[in-house]
Formats: C-alpha cells, structure tokens, sequence
C-alpha cells in the first residue's frame, strides 16, 4: 500500500471526463440541457455508470435513478459518500453538478486503486435531479435519498407538457411504487465538490472554499387577473392588463430584495400571458419568483414584502392577484465536523480555504437531514454560472478535486 500523501489523481482523465460529460446534452447554439429521464440524462448516467465500473466499484441505479458506485469497507459501519447532481438548467454550463460527479469518480478510483481496499465504506453518486430541470420540482435525487419526497409526488407532478414524474420514471424503465427503496440511512458523511456560482474566489481568493451556510429559497407563483380587450380598440386608460401589472410587481420585487439588502435577492424567471395574443390585451399573466435569503427569518420577511408589493401593484391597476408559495426550503448549516475535514484537505492542498455562505443551493442542503455534509468550492471564472460561459480553470478543477480526494483519504482510511 502507498502512503497517503502520494494520492494522485489522473489529471487528463479528469479533464477529458468533463468534456465527455458536456457532449451529453449539449444544445447546438452552446451550453447544454439534461433534463431528468430524457435521453441526454440517460446517456450521461449510462456514461458514470461506465467510469465507475472501470474503476472497480460495485455500480447500481436506485429506485429513482441515481448512480451509486461502492467498494465496502474493512470495518464495515455507515458510509462516506461524495458525489453531485447530473441534470443541468436549460441553456446550462458544463460543471454545475458535472464537477462533483466526475470529481467524485476520479477521487474514489484513485484512492482505491492506489490505497486499496477503505477502512470504510466508500460511495460515490450522480445525484439524478436537482435543478427542477424538467418537473416543477427540484432536488428529486437527494430528497429520495433522504426520504423527503411525498407520497403522491411522483403521480401530481408534471413536466411542461404535462406528463407526470410517475411516467417519465416508467419511460426509463423505473418503477414509482418502489421510489421509497431509495432511501438510505447509513450514510455518515456527504462531501460534495461544486463551482462556487459566483465572483468572490476568482476576485478576492483564494482558490478554494468551504461552505458554512446554503441560502434559503422560497419559489412563489403569481397570477395577475386583469381583462382581455382588444389591442386596438381599447383606449390606453380603459384597460385591465395584466401584463403591465405584471411588469410593474417585476420592478418592486427587485426594489424590495434591493432595499433589505444583500444577500437578499429575488428573480422572476419565467413569464407567460393569456391569451397570448399579438393583438390582445393580456388578460392573465402568470410568472415564478426564487426568493432567497441565508437567515431564515429575512427571508420569511422577503416573501411578505414580495406579497405585499404585488398586492399594492394589483390594487393600483384594478387586478386581482393571488400569490402562491409552491416551495420554501429554509437556510442549512453544514456539518461543523465534517467542513472541518474539508478545511484540513485544502490546507494539505496548499490553500486555507475561505468560509463561505453559498447562495445556490445543493444536494448537500438536503443531504444534511440524513448525513453529515461538508462542501468545498473552486473558483468559477467571472462568477458565471446557468449559463453556457460557466467555466473553472483547469488548475483550479485539479486543485478541488484534490482536496476533495484528501478529504475522503481522511474519512474513509484513516
Ligand atoms: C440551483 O442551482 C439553485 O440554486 O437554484
Ligand atoms: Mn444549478
Ligand atoms: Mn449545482
């Protein structure tokens, strides 16, 4: 057996893994799309599961399809897992999620290939959802890990075009009667390797994090009710538009996250109308916002003024508006003991890393119900991220994936 210190990890292995990956769903105009059971996420499970397979793990699929490699412990007990979400947001970059899947793989292989068997068990995953890519839901992999998902969810909730998680599961030959076979309770320790998703370790540094705190998220849903008139016979100030009203609560929710101040942040991502008619009034327009805050009282205040201020924009217009909170998940504190670990790992990379509150949220915020969960960043060039510029230096890939190696070394050999 090596020592520990002489880990290496195959640096163009990793490299050329994340290229591969990003072929899998790439949209023709740049950046990429793979959504949850489509065949651009089953090509990208199919091709984890490969790796995996080639570095000697015992590879399964579960009940929702998430990918599982494992190599058993010597002392058996509960296991250490890394791993991150395979799906990506349309128009996506290559390393959301991408990055601590394939950090993953290649950190597992190469300890067992050059350490041999853990003292520990040893796992690493591809989480299957996390994005609310496709299902207006999201971290569908890690909240069945974790037993967090609903009873009915899999038969109530539906894509786009309407067809429901229960189908698209049974499309990729999944069953939804055994989704809670997922669940585990034996995991110890979750480290996950993921781009920071934002500007303060390319602009301030240094090149490496670790995550105290995952932001807060509210998503709400508003629907704006006004009149359907005609575009041209209708007279500026006889008009009900929703649309209007809409624009109107878009600018005073941006306002109301402005003036709480950071890290307070709210966006409204998508917009529809109806009738949707180019010479049609808008009599109904319908748009999300992600409301986020890292203190959970903040943010609970957040969503009161976002309320309160589409109300007001409504009054003032005659609309009527109702606004719905279709999920709220609170801020998380990761694993003092296991970010301790993670801190340690970077420090024997070189770097001390700095303590970070992450405003995107992870895998890991739900995996801290059922494990203890540490995260380490890498730099993301520009702050850049959902979007096909998102993109890490290869130095940095390198160094992340490095540390995130010694920190399962620590966890699982020592
Ligand atoms: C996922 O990336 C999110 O923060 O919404
Ligand atoms: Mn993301
Ligand atoms: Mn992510």
């Amino acid at each position: 057996m090596r020592t520990a210190e002489s880990v290496a990890i195959d640096e163009r292995r990793l490299l050329r893994r994340l290229d591969e990956l990003a072929q899998r769903g790439a949209l023709p105009g740049g950046g990429l799309y793979r959504a949850l059971y489509t065949p651009s996420h089953v090509a990208a499970t199919e091709l984890v599961s490969d790796w995996l397979k080639e570095g000697g793990l015992l590879v399964r699929r579960d009940a929702v399809g998430n990918i599982w490699g494992r190599i058993e412990g010597s002392r058996g007990g509960r296991a250490i897992v890394t791993g991150s979400h395979i799906d990506t947001v349309r128009g996506g970059g290559a390393l959301d999620g991408a990055l601590g899947v394939v950090a993953a793989v290649e950190a597992v292989t190469s300890l067992v290939s050059q350490l041999g068997r853990p003292n520990r068990i040893l796992e690493a995953v591809a989480i299957c959802e996390e994005e609310g890519s496709r299902f207006a839901t999201n971290f569908w992999g890690a909240r069945a890990i974790a037993d967090r998902i609903e009873p009915d969810e899999a038969s109530r909730v539906r894509d786009a075009d309407g067809i429901t998680l229960a189908d698209a599961m049974r499309g990729v030959g999944l069953d939804p009667s055994t989704i809670a076979q997922a669940v585990r309770r034996d995991i110890d320790t979750f480290v996950e390797l993921h781009i920071e998703q934002g500007p303060i370790l390319e602009e301030d540094g240094p090149r490496l994090g670790v995550v105290r705190t995952i932001v807060g998220t509210a998503h709400l849903e508003v629907v704006v009710r006004g009149q359907p008139d005609h575009a041209g016979a209708t007279a500026m100030d006889r008009r009900r538009d929703a649309l209007l009203g809409a624009a109107a609560m878009t600018l005073a929710i941006a306002e109301a996250a402005r003036e709480m101040g950071p890290p307070a942040v709210a966006t409204v991502g998508t917009i529809s109308v109806e009738p949707a008619q180019l010479n049609v009034v808008p009599g109904v327009a319908r748009f999300t916002v992600d409301a986020r805050h890292s203190d959970n009282a903040r943010r609970v205040e957040l969503i009161a003024e976002i309320t309160k201020v589409c109300k007001v924009a409504g009054r003032e217009r005659e609309l009527g508006v109702e606004v719905r909170t279709l999920r709220d998940r609170p801020s998380v504190q990761l694993n003092e003991r296991a970010t301790d670990v993670a801190r340690r790992a970077c420090v024997a990379c070189g770097v001390e890393p700095r303590e970070m509150t992450s405003g995107a949220g992870h895998d890991a915020q739900v995996l801290s119900a059922a494990a203890h969960v540490a995260m380490i960043f890498v730099p993301s060039i520009g702050g850049r991220s959902h979007c096909p510029e998102e993109a890490t230096a290869a130095e940095d890939v390198i160094l992340g994936t490095r540390a995130l190696t010694a920190a399962l070394r620590e966890l699982a050999y020592s």
